[in-house]
């Protein structure tokens, strides 16, 4: 039999390098120096970039992760794509996979696929050495972790399993941050030993009244739940943003006058072109398809209207556009500003940005697209076409929508006929209209989807200005 729990934890393994499993392992090296931390993805190309001796190149950018990977990578963070041998080390397992909507077969456009859980579970089942605790880090369904014992139990090896569910808050361009100053850690299990061994860990730098343990069910669920939340928020503010606009009221005046009630509150409550990012609409599809599992089609429609907005409101927003430029935006030059799906992150998963620049380019728009951290390459792949350059031939340039990657924003303006900001990085919060209109095709227009601009500075250098949210 087994030796079922060692006293301490000194060697984690999490499956997974992406946009949750780089930043949360390395937060973990960083406040527990006694512990081996490796990080395994079988794509070698992320391994080879986190560890890259350029620093600029690690494939996730979140603000503060350099400096934490400068400190402990090679000490006690690893990145290795030699999945099986840190498997057989590790003492505890992060299953920090993709789970994204299944687009084939049974649920698809709804439930979640997890064909890479079930691959981690039983990669984890052949290679494991002694008792491992297995935690499920990445977003699933509820109940997920039955299947998980099932398929680790189901070897006949002489080693154990004890299955947690600890899923991640944190929200991309504050990871960090999120990550060592996190409002709750979630655990469900019902191995008391494996939850304080893996409360261990976080007790580290998280105080114990935030730690909340729960049965496995509940710990999955709250995850859904919490992201269901958010996104409600969102479409929330966006539908009344609409509601401003034709009012004559003004989006912002009113979220703070809602948001100073203590029982709404302030927080999330900023109207933009919609929620983007992997996870909203991919969990609320996931809650959706589980309602209508369980014949709860009244709470599944409830939730489809978070997403309808959500939808309608990237539409109206690209509609708006093409309706102030006179009915057509056929070779007019439009900057985009910002394509990441929100500030201080690369990731541009179901950004907004990519849907409304398609439909645009569908109309035969020549856009510019600016952002500070998104490649050439990655806007090409989401929109699924070559960006214009010097030796584009002919027949791409007379192609009927058009796009161009901009790395600088000086000169950038000249002759265009609008700008959209759809990201809220910093930068644009500056720009110099006075100059911006010198260089403009008149009447050009202004449009702040994040409300982000000076609106006066705008208008008062003589360019039309459409702000969403303002009547
Ligand atoms: N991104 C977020 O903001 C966020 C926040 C909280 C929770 N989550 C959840 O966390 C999970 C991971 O999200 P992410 O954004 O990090 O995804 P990601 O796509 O950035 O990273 C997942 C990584 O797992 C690797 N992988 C898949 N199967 C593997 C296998 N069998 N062996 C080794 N590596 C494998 C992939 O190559 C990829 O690099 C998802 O379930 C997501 O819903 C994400």
């Amino acid at each position: 039999m087994v030796e079922k729990f060692k006293k301490k934890i000194k060697n984690i393994c999490c499956i997974g390098g992406g946009y949750v499993g780089g930043p949360t392992m390395a937060v973990i090296a960083d406040n527990c120096p006694d512990i081996n931390v490796t990080v395994v993805d079988k794509n070698v190309e992320r391994i080879k970039s986190w560890n890259d001796g350029d620093l600029t190149k690690l494939p996730v950018f979140e603000p503060g992760l350099e400096e934490i990977i400068k400190r402990v990578r090679n000490k006690n963070l690893f990145f290795s794509s030699d999945v099986d041998i840190n498997i057989s080390k590790a003492d505890i397992i992060f299953l920090s996979v993709n789970t994204p909507t299944k687009t084939k077969g049974i649920g698809s456009g709804q439930a979640s696929d997890l064909t890479w859980i079930e691959a981690c579970a039983r990669q984890v089942a052949d290679a494991a050495k002694g008792h491992t605790i297995v935690v499920e880090k990445s977003t699933i369904p509820v109940r997920t972790a039955e299947t998980v014992k099932k398929i680790l139990e189901s070897n006949n090896k002489d080693n154990s399993f004890s299955v947690l569910s600890n899923p991640e808050f944190l929200a991309e361009g504050t990871a960090i941050n999120d990550l060592e100053m996190p409002d709750r850690i979630l655990i469900g299990g019902e191995d008391h030993v494996a939850i304080e061994l893996l409360s261990d860990i976080y007790r580290k730098w998280v105080d114990e009244t935030k730690i909340l343990k729960t049965n496995i069910w509940s710990s999955e669920l709250s995850k859904l739940i919490a992201n269901a939340f958010l996104a409600q928020r969102v479409s929330s503010i966006n539908s009344v943003s609409a509601i401003c606009e034709v009012t004559g009221a003004n989006v912002q005046e009113v979220s703070k006058a809602v948001g100073f009630d203590s029982r709404i509150g302030n927080k999330f409550l900023n109207p933009g072109p919609g929620f983007g990012g992997s996870c909203f609409k991919k969990d609320i599809l996931n809650l959706i398809y589980l309602c209508n599992y369980y014949g709860l089609s009244e709470v599944a429609k409830y939730w489809e209207q978070v997403i309808n907005i959500n939808n309608w409101q990237q539409d109206r927003i690209y509609k708006t556009v093409v309706d102030k430029l006179f009915g057509t935006v056929y070779k007019k030059k439009i900057i985009i500003l910002g394509f990441s799906f929100k500030a201080n992150t690369n990731d541009t998963r179901e950004s907004t940005s990519i849907s409304i620049s398609k439909n645009l380019i569908n109309e035969g728009a020549h856009l510019l697209i600016h952002d500070p951290k998104v490649s050439s390459k990655q806007i090409a792949k989401d929109l699924e076409k070559e960006p214009l350059t010097e030796n584009s031939n002919s027949a791409e340039v007379n192609n009927y929508g058009t796009w161009e990657y901009i790395t600088n924003l000086e000169n950038a303006f000249i002759n265009v006929d609008a700008v959209i900001v759809l990201t809220d990085w910093k930068v644009y919060r500056n720009l110099d209209w006075n100059e911006i209109s010198n260089q403009i095709r008149p009447p050009a227009w202004v449009f702040d989807t994040r409300l982000i601009l000076n609106k006066n500075k705008i208008i008062s250098s003589n360019l039309n200005y459409w702000g969403l949210g303002i009547g």
